[in-house]
């Protein structure tokens, strides 16, 4: 293992690539669906469980473990890996993309972010530096710059001054960050859906020569069609030899065309808040548990999975259970959809290596657009 963080790219086929990012706490095959663990728990699954559907690394959130039981508290306790029975790599991102959909009485000027929690109202204070410390206090492997990112649509005015104050955010971050040769920072590329400011932001970031560099502001209310063009503009733009992170990114759909364009490392929480409300994803598409057409079929979800709750659990009773608010239910339909999340991504992977990824997408959005028989 190694002491440092390296990325190694092991295959690629067309944009798609294969990597490798190895780091003294694990390697991480690319590429990566990264299952989110907000609160230092991936809710409604085991670690154990997590890690046997082979995901490598998981997310946690800077701006809810702030608030509740607080950075200090989980340093205490011997940071976030022990805390939370993860031993793997942590990726944490940095709180303002959470800050502005959650937090109540944001206000955001140079300095950085003020806002009231949305637990207790209590205010508090999160500048670049300040986002840095605490996701250094929870001892997370891969640390996220403190960015703006604006909803779609925004004026080009609003978008333009977002970008340009995330790169400065992102100097202020690379310098609180320093020198951890085992971590890194990742830097954000943001510009909306406006290219030449994409790839404005993708150089200037490019030139601050960090670890890795992830793409923001998109899936936050713009067409497919539009993320995936300002994947096209960014991606070039961005150093081949360094992961490239999508945020908050998204169906299989999204994941498939996003990585026929050079991403490697994906998070989202559809698999696991979808399971929660009764929608399982499957080989055939997805299903909706709660639908009553369910409700005497024997079947399983999907009797070829390796995952139990794919194949040993009827239809009928995972109906019954989301129709009941059982916890069960919620517990089933997550770990079903992370083991589809994860079965997609070896595919994906394997499919690079063998140089047949287009051939491998093709079939399977082809088994999805079969249907749920
Ligand atoms: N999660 C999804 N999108 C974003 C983004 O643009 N910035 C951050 N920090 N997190 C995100």
């Amino acid at each position: 293992m190694t002491e440092n963080f390296e990325f190694k790219l092991i295959a690629s086929d067309g944009k798609a690539r294969r990597g490798e990012i190895t780091m003294p706490r694990g390697t991480v095959r690319t590429p990566a669906f990264m299952p989110v663990g907000t609160a230092g728990t991936v809710k409604a699954m085991y670690m154990d469980q997590v890690a046997d559907l082979g995901a490598d690394i998981i997310l946690g959130n800077t701006y809810h473990l702030m608030l509740r039981p607080s950075a200090e508290r989980i340093a205490k306790l011997g940071g976030l890996h022990d805390f939370a029975r993860w031993p793997g790599p942590i990726l944490t991102d940095s709180g303002g993309f959470q800050v502005m959909s959650l937090a109540q009485l944001r206000k955001l000027d140079e300095k950085g972010v003020t806002f009231r929690s949305h637990i207790d109202g209590r205010a508090y204070e999160m500048s670049p530096e300040r986002s840095i410390e605490i996701q250094g206090l929870l001892d997370s492997d891969i640390q996220m710059q403190l960015d703006e990112c604006v909803a779609l649509p925004s004026t080009p005015k609003d978008i333009q001054r977002a970008m340009e104050l995330s790169l400065r955010w992102a100097e202020r971050c690379k310098t609180a960050f320093g020198n951890q040769p085992g971590k890194a920072m990742f830097g954000i590329v943001q510009g909306g859906d406006v290219p030449d400011l994409r790839i404005r932001s993708a150089q200037a970031l490019k030139a601050m020569d960090l670890k890795g560099y992830a793409v923001g502001g998109l899936a936050v209310g713009e067409p497919q069609e539009v993320m995936l063009d300002m994947l096209d503009v960014t991606c070039p733009e961005l150093p081949a030899e360094k992961p490239r992170y999508l945020m908050g990114v998204g169906t299989p759909d999204d994941i498939l065309k996003s990585v026929a364009r050079g991403i490697d490392m994906f998070d989202c929480v559809m698999p696991t808040r979808a399971g929660r409300h009764g929608l399982a994803f499957t080989r055939r598409g997805k299903v909706n548990l709660r639908n009553a057409r369910h409700a005497d079929d024997p079947r399983p979800l999907d009797e070829e999975s390796s995952c139990p709750a794919a194949r040993d659990y009827s239809r009928a009773y995972l109906h019954h259970l989301v129709k009941s608010g059982e916890a069960l239910g919620g517990m089933l339909l997550t770990w079903n959809n992370l083991a589809y999340y994860q079965q997609l991504m070896q595919g994906i992977r394997g499919a690079i290596e063998a140089k047949r990824f287009e051939a491998f997408s093709e079939e399977t959005q082809g088994t999805w657009a079969q249907g749920d028989i």
